[in-house]
């Protein structure tokens, strides 16, 4: 079959406002648009859908239920962690959202108002989710694997007025008890959460703190259903904090109408779903895309989404995922490269596949991370699916690359997430912001307009979004990544252009380890780099340079030095390699030469650059690597 890529891209191009506003007839409005296209703040700002009205959890779930898809199963929780499988219904889903609505109203959230849910894989995080949506509220998910300190960022940028947590995650050979590190990041935070609901889970104990929190269960039996309130389509549906360039995480800001249409859209036209048909994206409802594709996007297509509280290997082996398949009946999976490199590393053969009846599935979808050519070819052997590798990152909160199940698949690429998905114009430019000869590598941009559903601003910060996104290409929003098109107009993206890292699919910023290694009172400088890692893709590698007079054991240090990364960002930061060096790279303007550290760390080749300060540092830093059996390219350890 041939594609119908080709022409819808070049219409979505050509007509942005007719193709829009085609596709927004499959939402449901209170008030149609005055504007498709409102451009009053161009060259910044742009907003899609002005004037009009509706509501996300309506057309997740009201409009369902009205329809006669009250008794589909709208989300499958399952849980190998606790052994529970759970199918609740669109009707019961809504009933669940819209007491659990009454509950927030009930503490006095509305329209505007911010809610922090900070939360495991459990249905109650993706009903928290939607009862925000139905009243109008901001919710801002904070991802489990974040520590206290991170949280209390969250809160005193969101500055919400009810916190929704659960007594803790569970996690392979522990739990988590989230009730300290809620109890911490309140304490810390200059704005003070007066309210908390608690999700009681038999599995972790935690006291619960009189005059502060309520039980779920408390809540929702005192609770009335509420209605959904109608909000504009460019009021905001989340904001959600991802890494930038310093330890001070951005509020990405989502809106309604955009994002509805958007995800509607994409859900036939890029995983080539049907309503009805079985979604599951293995991610987590703290990332992107948790919130796109575990929650609105499923919800949205009158789908049935996957709740998976899991990992891919030791859950119990490497086959969980097929027997979610095929227990399920999934049709699409999407996750991160990393989940096959480890069912890989445990199933090389592909064993685990052949037990379990994969007939209802069709695609695999990668994503988060730079798919490897060899893990995609493992997988396209053993499944005897397509493979697709798509790009997209918290900003634009869908794909921005891809190929298109629903509008017929383009010859693969390996290496490359294939073509920009319509709407989005992306080009390759050189630091000169010139657009760069096709098969040569430059700055990945997207010219403005960014299609509906891409963030429109930064929480509390449209001077940041200008400087971090917008300024430096003027007339493009700039990805953060750096890559090629070839000749044929397949993207290829290489690295970032930041000192964001990415590390098993979760994106971190080096800058905030820093300044978490430089508050050590025995640091003196410090530098944090990604290296190769055969299993996450990168890890962090820390290197110190010790205060004068410091004479306590290095290992000693070290260990403190990768507790405090732990305690302050999380364990999720992965940060367990450090070393001490006598000295940093450095250019004679005194920027620390990061990108040749990188690279002698991942054993590859590297010139001295000419601004060096000291040409002596660097075989200095290769030899302390080398002293400490450091190879790179390898998976990590402690040195
Ligand atoms: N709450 C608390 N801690 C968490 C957590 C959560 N929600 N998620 C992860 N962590 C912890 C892990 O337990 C681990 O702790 P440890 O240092 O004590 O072992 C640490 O954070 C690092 O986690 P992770 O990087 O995920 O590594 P892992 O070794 O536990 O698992 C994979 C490796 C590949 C199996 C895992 O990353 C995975 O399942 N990836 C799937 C892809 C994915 O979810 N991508 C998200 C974006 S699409
Ligand atoms: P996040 O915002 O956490 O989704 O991370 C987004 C970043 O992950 C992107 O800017 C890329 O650096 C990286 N990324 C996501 N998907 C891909 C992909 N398919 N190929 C290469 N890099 C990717």
């Amino acid at each position: 079959m041939t594609s119908r890529y080709p022409e819808i891209y070049r219409r979505s191009l050509a007509e942005p406002e007719a193709f829009w506003a085609e596709a927004a007839e499959a939402i449901h409005w209170y008030k149609r648009w005055d504007r498709v296209l409102d451009a009053s703040r161009a060259p910044y700002f742009y907003r899609w859908y002005a004037g009009a009205e509706c509501n996300t959890c309506h057309n997740a779930l009201d409009r369902h239920v009205a329809s006669g898809r009250g008794e589909q199963t709208a989300i499958i929780y399952d849980s190998p962690m606790t052994g529970i499988v759970r199918a609740i219904s669109y009707r019961e889903l809504l009933d669940e959202v819209a007491r659990f609505a009454g509950a927030l109203a009930a503490e006095g959230v509305a329209k505007g108002d911010r809610v922090i849910i900070y939360m495991p894989m459990i249905p109650e995080a993706a009903i928290a989710m939607l009862a925000c949506a139905r009243l109008g509220a901001i919710h801002s998910v904070v991802f489990g694997g974040f520590a206290a300190n991170e949280l209390a960022v969250r809160i005193d940028d969101s500055t919400p007025k009810v916190i929704v947590s659960a007594t803790g995650g569970v996690e392979p050979g522990r739990t988590v008890p989230y009730m300290p590190l809620l109890g911490e990041a309140i304490e810390r935070a200059r704005h003070k959460v007066k309210r908390c609901i608690i999700v009681e889970r038999p599995e972790i104990k935690g006291e619960l703190v009189a005059g502060r929190d309520k039980s779920w269960g408390e809540a929702m039996a005192a609770a009335k259903p509420r209605a959904c309130v109608p909000v504009a389509a460019t009021d905001p549906l989340y904001v959600l904090y991802t890494s930038g360039t310093t330890g001070e995480p951005k509020g990405v800001v989502r809106d309604n109408g955009g994002h509805m249409v958007a995800l509607h859209w994409s859900m036939k036209n890029v995983y080539g779903v049907d309503p009805g048909e079985v979604f599951w994206a293995a991610s987590d409802i703290g990332w992107v895309v948790g919130h796109s594709y575990i929650v609105y996007g499923p919800l949205l297509a009158g789908n049935t989404a996957v709740l998976y509280e899991g990992k891919p290997v030791g859950t119990p082996d490497a086959g969980a995922y097929w027997r979610l398949i095929s227990q399920h009946k999934v049709r699409a999976l999407f996750t991160a490269p990393t989940a096959f490199r480890a069912i890989k590393r445990d199933d090389p053969k592909g064993d685990f596949i052949r037990n379990y009846d994969l007939s209802s599935f069709r695609t695999l979808f990668l994503a988060g991370e730079r798919a490897d050519t060899d893990t995609v070819k493992w997988a396209e052997t053993h499944l005897q699916r397509p493979v697709i590798d798509h790009w997209w990152q918290t900003e634009s909160g869908w794909p921005m690359c891809a190929n298109y199940a629903g509008l017929g698949f383009l010859p693969v690429k390996h290496g490359s997430p294939s073509k920009p998905v319509p709407g989005y114009d992306i080009r390759v430019l050189d630091e000169g912001r010139n657009e760069i000869k096709r098969g040569e590598i430059g700055a990945i941009v997207v010219k403005l307009p960014m299609p509906p559903g891409c963030f429109p601003t930064l929480w509390n910060a449209e001077a940041r979004y200008k400087s971090a996104y917008l300024e430096d290409f003027p007339g493009y929003y700039k990805t953060g990544d750096a890559g090629y098109m070839d000749e044929d107009g397949y993207l290829y993206v290489m690295t970032r252009t930041d000192d964001v890292i990415n590390v098993a699919g979760h994106r971190l910023s080096t800058g905030g380890m820093e300044e978490v290694l430089s508050s050590h009172p025995d640091v003196a400088e410090c530098a944090v780099i990604g290296v190769n890692d055969e299993l996450k893709g990168q890890v962090p590698l820390g290197f110190v340079v010790l205060k004068l007079g410091v004479n306590r054991p290095h290992a000693e240090i070290l260990k403190e030095i990768v507790a405090l990364v732990r305690e302050r960002i999380g364990p999720v930061a992965a940060f367990k390699t450090a070393t001490v060096v006598q000295r940093l790279p450095k250019t004679r303007s005194g920027k620390v030469l990061r990108g040749t550290m990188q690279k002698i760390a991942n054993g590859e080749d590297y010139k001295q650059p000419a601004t060096i300060e000291d040409p002596a540092v660097l075989p200095e830093i290769a030899a302390t690597l080398a002293g400490a059996g450091f190879t790179g390219a390898t998976t990590a350890k402690a040195i």
